[in-house]
């Protein structure tokens, strides 16, 4: 695996090569054994936009590996005063190993992959956020014992954790549906190639979205960068929230997942949050064991 910009560039038994590694190497972890696969190298954290887990989770993973991340805030480096990413590319990959970049463009880490010559990790952008849906993937197959033939349901926004579900989700065998407001579907190039596996459902009913679901999934209403929109959003949203009533169409023992920060009370009620944090910090915790698989996988070079 070169880079990991987005899922849709990876097969299915890659995505499982890295669900597997991240279950070896979080099993090493909790038992003490040490893995410097990736002694050595150097890791830079381009962020555009905030970050808790994504880049406590990398900056930690680079350290457990034996290598070290540098975060180069946007604000900082000169990418935030103009320079291009070509340049910044074909700079950076001079002095590092690899680069994790979060900001708004899914053009930008693909032309970082272009013109530059190390691996290039998306750590979220608005189009989509594969990290995170490694994690969840991990998560759900801790929980289930196996993805095949289970379903996910998305409520809320078709943003980019929408988009990254749906290809990750059906890469490994499972359906989805997602319930959203008529105007905040998910992209339309995923959807389309999601219909054609006949695995996906796009519905404004919630409770049938969320019917016989093994695992709910929400994410916020508004994203980074979408501020502005927030009340205008409050209001069309309003109903498209993880609560009691949406659980009783699930199944019994579904689980609920929130790549988080969780706004309470709007997206996701709180008794419902309180009743499976023990999944959703389990999901937080897997994105540090997701993502050292993925760096292991593109930067370890003999040791992947
Ligand atoms: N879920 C997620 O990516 O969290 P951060 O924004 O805190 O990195
Ligand atoms: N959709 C959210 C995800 C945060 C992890 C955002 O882009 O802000």
């Amino acid at each position: 695996m070169k880079h990991l910009l987005k899922l849709s560039d990876l097969t299915s038994e890659e995505i499982k090569e890295i669900l597997d590694l991240a279950d070896k190497l979080k099993k090493e972890k909790k038992e003490g054994i040490p893995h410097r696969l990736l002694e050595g190298k150097t890791l830079g954290m381009i962020f555009t936009k905030s970050s808790t887990r994504t880049r406590v989770s990398f900056e930690v993973g680079m350290h457990d590996l034996g290598g070290q991340a540098l975060f180069l805030s946007s604000r900082d480096i000169q990418l935030g005063r103009g320079e291009s990413i070509m340049d910044t590319a074909r700079v950076l990959s001079r002095y590092l190993d690899g680069i994790m970049i979060r900001t708004f463009a899914q053009q930008d880490p693909e032309d970082l992959a272009r013109y530059g010559s190390i691996p290039i990790i998306n750590g979220l952008t608005d189009y989509c956020h594969p990290c995170q849906v490694l994690a969840d993937l991990q998560t759900i197959r801790e929980y289930k014992g196996s993805l095949e033939g289970r379903k996910l349901c998305f409520i809320g926004d078709g943003n980019n954790m929408a988009n990254s579900l749906i290809v990750g989700c059906i890469k490994t065998g499972m359906s989805v549906s997602v319930a959203c407001p008529e105007g905040y579907r998910p992209d339309s190039g995923i959807v389309a190639w999601a219909n054609g596996t006949g695995r996906l459902t796009v519905t404004d009913d919630i409770m049938a979205a969320a019917k016989d679901a093994d695992a709910l999934y929400t994410d916020v209403w508004a994203s980074m960068g979408q501020e502005e929109e927030a009340a205008v959003r409050r209001k069309v949203f309003e109903g498209y929230c993880i609560d009691r009533k949406v659980m009783s169409a699930a199944k019994p023992d579904a689980m609920v997942l929130h790549c988080l920060p969780a706004h309470k009370g709007e997206e996701i009620m709180e008794d419902v949050f309180e009743a499976h944090a023990g999944e959703i910090f389990d999901e937080a915790e897997n994105r540090l064991h997701a993502q050292k698989a993925v760096m292991v996988l593109t930067m370890g070079g003999q040791n992947a």
